[in-house]
């Protein structure tokens, strides 16, 4: 059959609520165009993000009631480390509350003023966890990533030769670790290919950094290397997460991403001096090694989900339905990051909105559109999210890429719902020429996309 389906059937529903067009333009104005501030119960078909927001198994409901509650050494957080370590080949795992948290611990330890982080791109928490400490996170995405309408494999790959530069410019005693981000969220979801964490790994080796690896959408990163990489489309998508992990020293992972669980995250790695002092810190800011800021029930949870989203039969649905979206945005002309990611579909909105600069935030006026036409939210991910202001000048420092994420969470929509966005996008993409731009009124000095309140320009 050429029609790839859902592979689940739906056991329980959440009604979701219907706004009239003159409803939704109060809607915004209250939340002062930032779609963070909108209240979900008045979003129909939610895409801010895929995070925490996946639909959980029978399966995984079923650990959420056989849940040890225990304090100490939970049978619940046994299956979660013997789950994640036959996974990854870890030997310390450290369950924390989510992906943040486990980066906090990691950039408190090895982060501080005159040490540098490389990534391929980090993500927003992952930066302000390294800047935090006084560290600076530096970007080294290949030229390639950094075109989105450019089609390639893997767009997501280290650019392996300025971080050789870098390190030798630099030193590499003032960088305590590298890190590599799959899929790379910041920079369309996409994916990085075997061979670049491998030669990523050989390059470090020599200079004795540990790589870690943001797992985020390790699964998915998985799939794309089992489509697209040659050797590897006869080996399972647990064998290639298993090599890929085996090129790190260490992974911070979100679980509310590819572990399909709705809270949690771990922190990993080899290193017995660093997991110790991980785990101190674990115990002062999340909790005792064995629970880590979660309830026995989220671990069982994430061991669950860990094991379904190896499902290749869900992994291609799940690749297949962001390309499925990604194609229509492209029949109707709306431009976008090209191929599509694998969690996500992202505007290009500097192209789409040629009209407005990058300093009256193009990106917002997408996503504001996007509510006030069929209350559809996503996100800005460009100079409201990355923008800084230049300390002499104040003028504002745009990223390359001013970038609307739609993220699709994960078993939570159907085709009818993912075809009504597609309708929603049309109306949008025709009345591109009348968006304006907005002036931000209100921010915070850090991740400001989350607070900060808009005004539209007139
Ligand atoms: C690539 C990446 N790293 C880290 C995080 C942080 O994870 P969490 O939201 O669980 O703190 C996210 C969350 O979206 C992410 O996409």
């Amino acid at each position: 059959m050429k029609t790839i389906i859902e592979p689940f059937k739906i056991k329980s529903i959440e009604p979701i609520k219907f706004t009239s067009a003159v409803q939704r333009v109060e809607i915004l104005r209250k939340a002062f165009y930032n779609p963070f501030l909108i209240p979900a119960e008045d979003v129909l078909i939610d895409l801010l993000t895929d995070s925490g927001t996946s639909a959980m198994s029978a399966k995984q409901w079923a650990g959420i009631m056989d849940g040890d509650e225990s304090y100490a050494g939970s049978k619940s957080f046994y299956r979660f480390e013997h789950t994640v370590r036959t996974l990854t080949g870890f030997k310390h795992i450290i369950p924390t509350h989510q992906g943040r948290a486990a980066e906090k611990i990691l950039f408190s330890i090895v982060g501080g003023k005159t040490k540098w982080i490389p990534n391929n791109t980090h993500f927003d928490t992952t930066r302000a966890n390294v800047e935090f400490t006084g560290a600076e996170a530096v970007d080294m995405l290949n030229e390639i990533g950094k075109h989105p309408n450019l089609v390639a494999d893997f767009k997501g790959n280290m650019d392996i030769a300025a971080l050789g530069k870098f390190i030798e410019e630099r030193g590499a005693e003032n960088i305590p670790l590298c890190m590599i981000t799959v899929t790379n969220n910041s920079g369309g979801g996409q994916p990085v290919s075997m061979e670049n964490i491998r030669h990523t790994k050989k390059l470090l080796q020599k200079y004795g950094i540990p790589l870690f690896i943001d797992a985020c959408r390790f699964a998915e990163n998985a799939y794309f290397i089992k489509l697209r990489e040659q050797g590897y489309a006869e080996k399972s998508v647990r064998e290639i997460v298993k090599e890929m992990f085996s090129y790190a020293d260490g992974c911070t992972m979100s679980a509310k991403k590819d572990a399909l669980a709705n809270i949690g995250g771990f922190l990993a790695m080899n290193d017995d001096d660093l997991a110790q002092k991980s785990r101190n810190l674990l115990i002062v800011t999340e909790g005792f090694p064995t629970y880590g800021g979660l309830a026995g029930r989220d671990l069982e949870a994430i061991a669950q989900g860990l094991d379904e989203i190896l499902d290749e039969d869900y992994l291609r649905y799940r690749i297949r339905s962001i390309e499925y979206l990604g194609e229509k945005f492209s029949a109707i002309g709306i431009p976008i990051v090209q191929p599509p990611g694998g969690h996500a579909v992202y505007i290009d909105a500097k192209n789409l909105l040629p009209h407005i600069p990058p300093h009256e935030y193009p990106g917002q006026a997408v996503v504001s559109e996007f509510f006030r036409r069929g209350g559809v939210r996503c996100v800005e991910i460009g100079s409201v999210m990355f923008g800084k202001y230049d300390p002499k000048t104040g003028t504002l420092i745009s990223p390359s890429m001013e970038l609307v994420r739609l993220a699709i969470p994960r078993r939570v929509y159907t085709q009818s719902h993912i075809d009504y966005v597609i309708e929603v996008a049309e109306e949008v993409f025709h009345n591109r020429k009348n968006l304006k731009g907005y002036r931000i009124i209100e921010e915070m000095p850090t991740l400001r996309h989350f607070t900060a309140k808009f005004e539209c320009l007139t």
